[in-house]
């Protein structure tokens, strides 16, 4: 491991003394002139991740939302709670990746990296506006700002917030590489465990035939998270070579994690949704936590046999995120939208 700074370097916006040859280029440290040089790349991954995600392309308002607004009324009222609750939570998620990308972008030197956080981050915001489609259309609009302000009547919610965005406003406040490391693993906490127990809540209602609109909508989000996933995969694996930070640390946040997040879907899910119970949140929630460890080529934390499979497998149809699964149909009607580009890229397996 190489000796590191102190505090984190920010990237000048023009460097012109500095040094874009591909085999002088890192992820953190190097010297980059800021110009995206992007013809010749160090990390080939980065451009076809970017590629991938620019084909995930999609615009909220085209998904029709007009069944889930008389669905809506045909909720329980458990599931209406729900359906408004991990609303909020999920505002608060790309709120808060909205806000704090951007600042771990600032010392990433490679461009063909920088590219794919500058479209996760649009990607986010872009989340944060289909988020505003959903409340505006299918929730009342007496309902509508308790949901945005869940956060601040509800305690859980509110400590929930509180507990992801404290590791980002470390890294703020004190921007040394143990904090780099640390709000980079936060984030891939963030993006590959964070939204699973709400997206299977609105594919759980898709296959009771009811708010068909939303799912679909989640969907799509759904893709983009997935590669956004796949960006931190990369990048913390990288950073591991990088960064101070020892195996512990990864298992303690990955571990309490989960806790935090059965703990969130305990209280606005719980047992009072048909299909969910808190033993298969539990479940899922491990069962993912054990993939991501995998991914960044650590060992599973949850040794149960039963954590290697997911307890929603009927669900993943609805989830239209499986290897080959490039429809983008509508659940119902199978009719292909109309704005799916078709995917062309080559190479992608190698990510
Ligand atoms: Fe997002
Ligand atoms: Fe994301």
């Amino acid at each position: 491991m190489r000796a590191i700074e102190q505090k984190m370097p920010v990237n000048p916006i023009f460097n012109p003394g500095g040094d874009d040859a591909i085999q002088n280029r890192s992820i953190w440290f190097g010297n980059t002139t800021n110009l995206m040089q992007l013809n010749d790349v160090r990390y080939s991954w980065a451009v076809l991740l970017y590629q991938q995600m620019r084909e995930n392309f999609w615009i909220p308002q085209k998904l029709d939302l007009t069944q889930d607004v008389t669905d809506y009324w045909n909720l329980t009222p458990y599931e209406r709670r729900a359906y408004d609750g991990i609303l909020s939570y999920l505002t608060f998620l790309d709120s808060v990746q909205t806000c704090n990308i951007p600042h771990l972008k600032s010392s990433v030197t490679a461009p063909e990296v920088s590219l794919c956080m500058a479209e996760q981050i649009s990607q986010e915001a872009m989340h944060n506006q289909s988020y505003q489609y959903i409340i505006e259309t299918v929730i009342p609009s007496d309902r509508r700002s308790a949901v945005y302000e869940f956060w601040r009547s509800d305690r859980i919610l509110a400590d929930r917030c509180k507990f992801i965005a404290k590791f980002y406003q470390n890294y703020v406040d004190n921007p040394n590489p143990e904090n780099y490391f640390i709000a980079l693993l936060a984030d891939y906490l963030l993006e590959g465990l964070y939204f699973y127990n709400g997206f299977i809540y609105f594919y759980n209602l898709a296959s009771r035939m009811l708010m068909p609109g939303s799912a679909d909508i989640f969907k799509m989000i759904n893709r983009d998270e997935l590669s956004h996933v796949r960006l931190y995969q990369k990048l913390i694996v990288e950073a591991m070579k990088v960064f101070p930070h020892s195996e512990e640390l990864i298992y303690e946040m990955t571990d309490s994690a989960v806790k935090q997040e059965c703990r969130w879907t305990n209280h606005i899910v719980g047992n009072n949704i048909l299909g969910i119970t808190e033993a298969s949140t539990s479940h899922y929630t491990k069962y993912l936590a054990n993939i991501r460890l995998r991914a960044i080529g650590l060992n599973p934390l949850y040794l149960d046999n039963k954590y290697k499979k997911s307890p929603y497998s009927h669900l993943e149809r609805f989830s239209d995120t499986k290897k080959g699964a490039h429809t983008k149909a509508n659940f119902f009607e199978a009719q292909v939208t109309s704005y799916v580009m078709s995917s062309g890229v080559t190479g992608w397996d190698e990510i």
